[in-house]
């Protein structure tokens, strides 16, 4: 196996999920990284571990640089399964190791691997000296669960940001520059994944993080590389750090998604005149069919626009499932900042758009313009669609 290096003694030894294509419901395409970090001084670290069942591979990876045996801290930045599952497997080889966690992380470990391991409790500006280098550590509760923490290599300047920053790209190669060459990816693939992966799974946390970034900034830290625990390391930090501050602000761009599902085609020609209306106006509209697309793709181009417009046939007096599911799912990631837009047919009696209505304001979000149609929509019906999307045109030109 290659030994990838970051800086002088701290190593790559995580494992490539190249088959991997759900994780936890959002798709994987692309397949996923699970990062675990070696660190070499006087005394040697591991930071976080991989998904169970690749425990072999970073183990070998570990054995390229060092006996295993003699790792003395494994530091646990995250509870979640993905980076402690092989845990138990790198204890069993080093039962006397001390494992560093928070002290949320340290009751998440037990619950999850019972294990009676050492373990050191530890929060925002602790410190672990292993020799010349000192590992630094900075609690980052609720990004994304109450136990996860950051762990800086201070001499360094290296990062180790476990699930922030992180992408689901499965490649030969390690760092966001050299994927591009090495995979033929075009070099925006880095950044759409991790829009993807912020978008769905830290997208709810955007004040947090906005806090937490400043925090970190007041702590004077400098940052030369952030290696994540998924996808590449990133040796051009700025790119993704300001990335992260402006979908935590949640800028938008001049972008409109309508987003929808149809019975007989009656809510899917309004969603069509409707999109005629916005691009007829000059601004960029995408229409996204709720069984025809993947929904942690709709979720990450959400994540950029300015209005979502939804769409939705009446049935049972109330919206199609796919619709009140893909609502459930969005609602729960909080975006930020949106125009809430609401459409749809019915036959001999509404419900739909209400029930979207209702969602959207339990919610705390509020349609600024809604529009129902009775079986097909006719001339007239047409010119409304067509209207309604000039006017959230004009709406997101002017926002
Ligand atoms: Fe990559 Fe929250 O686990």
């Amino acid at each position: 196996m290659t030994k990838v290096q970051l800086v002088d003694n701290v190593y790559w030894v995580g494992a490539v999920d190249w088959n991997l294509r759900d994780f936890h419901g959002y798709t994987t395409p692309r397949g996923a990284t699970y990062n675990a970090y070696l660190i070499i001084d006087e005394k040697i670290a591991l930071v976080d571990t991989v998904k169970h069942g690749f425990a072999g591979e970073m183990i070998e990876r570990i054995r390229e640089i060092v006996d295993p045996s003699k790792i003395d801290y494994v530091v646990s930045n995250h509870v979640e399964m993905d980076h402690s599952g092989s845990l138990p497997d790198i204890m069993d080889i080093v039962p006397n190791a001390e494992v560093v966690a928070t002290e949320k992380g340290v009751e998440g470990l037990k619950r999850h691997y019972g294990g009676s391991w050492f373990t050191r409790t530890v929060k925002t500006g602790d410190e672990l000296s292993i020799g010349k280098k000192t590992l630094s550590f900075i609690s980052t509760p609720m990004l994304h669960w109450p136990d996860n923490m950051v762990t800086y290599l201070k001499e360094d300047r290296v990062l180790l940001s476990n699930d922030a920053f992180g992408q689901h790209l499965a490649s030969s190669s390690r760092f966001d520059g050299d994927v591009c060459a090495l995979m033929g990816y075009e070099c925006d693939t880095v950044m759409e994944e991790a829009a993807k992966y912020y978008a769905n799974i830290l997208m709810p946390f955007g004040n947090i993080i906005l806090k937490k970034l400043e925090e970190i900034q007041k702590l004077g830290i400098k940052i030369d590389i952030i290696a994540p625990s998924h996808g590449m390391i990133w040796r051009k930090p700025d790119t993704i750090i300001n990335a992260y501050l402006n979908w935590a602000k949640g800028v938008t761009k001049q972008k409109v998604l309508v987003i929808y599902d149809t019975m007989w085609n009656s809510t899917e020609m309004m969603a069509k005149e409707i999109l005629e209306g916005v691009a007829g106006s000059g601004v960029d509209v995408s229409l996204l069919h709720l069984r025809k697309n993947d929904w942690s793709e709709i979720v990450r181009e959400v994540l950029e626009a300015k209005a979502i417009i939804i769409g939705s046939p009446t049935l049972n007096n109330g919206m199609f499932p796919t619709v009140g599911g893909f609502l459930t799912y969005l609602t729960g990631l909080h975006p930020k900042d949106k125009i809430w837009v609401t459409f749809g047919s019915y036959g001999w009696a509404g419900g739909g758009v209400r029930k979207i209505n209702e969602v959207l304001v339990s919610s705390g979000y509020e349609a600024s313009d809604s529009l129902e149609v009775k079986f097909r929509p006719d001339t007239e019906d047409f010119e409304k669609c067509y209207a309604l999307g000039q006017k959230i045109a004009s709406l997101v030109k002017n926002g």
